[in-house]
């Protein structure tokens, strides 16, 4: 039996982390500031302080300026805005991330549209998330664009690909979707209210899960041979209790039918902050007038 080619993400994402330090270095040269990337942290959410800190961490061995403000878990939505609004005005801030989830009483929508499209870095502006359906310029999201990344590790051509996305957020599989869209495969979007998503996943030669379901896609789901991308990071605690991070997909067996798959961890996460930190120097560079880097 042979196994899938595993795609290795800390590798992918390694040589990328490397090309944007060479750009964020000659940016510093040229701008005579770091690019600065600031993110907002509301309350105290665990796997979002996590995040929050490996992102810093990274984008400071990037060459960034990295910020992360941390604000009580019952500010005021106003409060949030105005401090949206500040970081929209400060020229050394080049991209604004506000780590999701947010509280209840903070309407969601209302934030994300308060930031400035230009250094919208998550790609959720409704304008940037209009450019990218529309085949304009803008920032995509970090998550899908480390799927097409990968991807492309192991496809020098997707056209005509049959893709099919599971999960539906905005986060994740929209955007994969348009990505794989404008990447000229034939793309099903499926999620948790399709009839029959095994069936429709079988027809995948390329398949992004991003459910948030461990362990959901099991071999029978998969094409042989296909393209599996697995978003799923799940965070769980084995009856033995050990603490395992697993994938939306059931690895081991997938892997035995599969033609390439990634890893949990070691596949997608790795990407998610590369792919963050590429985002900002881009913002950096169109807000001084500067042609796009080439990551
Ligand atoms: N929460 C989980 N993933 C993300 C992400 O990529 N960006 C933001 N802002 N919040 C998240």
């Amino acid at each position: 039996m042979t196994l899938a080619t595993l795609i290795d993400g800390k590798s992918i994402a390694a040589d990328l982390s490397r090309r944007t330090a060479a750009a964020a270095e000659d940016l510093r040269k040229s701008l005579g500031r770091a690019p600065g990337l600031a993110a907002i942290f509301v309350g105290g959410d665990p796997a979002s302080a996590l995040y929050v800190r490996n992102k810093d961490r990274a984008a400071a061995a990037a060459g960034l300026l990295p910020s992360t403000r941390h604000l009580p878990a019952d500010i005021a939505e106003n409060d949030l805005l105005a401090e949206i609004e500040r970081l929209n005005r400060d020229e050394g801030t080049d991209g604004i991330l506000v780590q999701l989830p947010l509280p209840p009483h903070i309407d969601r929508e209302t934030v994300i549209n308060a930031i400035d499209p230009e250094k919208d870095v998550d790609g959720l502006h409704p304008l940037n998330v209009g450019r990218l359906w529309s085949g304009q310029k803008g920032l995509v999201p970090a998550t899908p664009q480390g799927c097409l990344r990968l991807l492309r590790a192991v496809h020098d051509d997707l056209s005509g690909l049959e893709a099919v996305v599971l999960g539906r957020s905005n986060l994740v599989g929209k955007p994969a979707a348009a990505l794989l869209l404008a990447a000229d495969c034939t793309v099903t979007t499926a999620h948790s209210k399709s009839e029959g998503a095994k069936e429709i996943c079988r027809r995948a030669d390329i398949l992004v899960v991003a459910v948030g379901r461990p362990r959901l896609v099991g071999a029978d789901w998969i094409k042989p041979g296909a393209s599996v991308i697995d978003v799923g990071i799940n965070r769980i605690v084995s009856p033995e209790g050990q603490r395992q991070i697993l994938g939306d997909v059931d690895h081991s067996p997938a892997r035995a039918v599969a033609g390439a798959i990634t890893p949990v961890p070691g596949g997608v996460g790795p990407m998610t902050i590369a792919c963050l930190i590429a985002n900002t120097i881009i913002a950096a560079c169109r807000r001084s007038g500067l042609p796009d880097p080439r990551f």
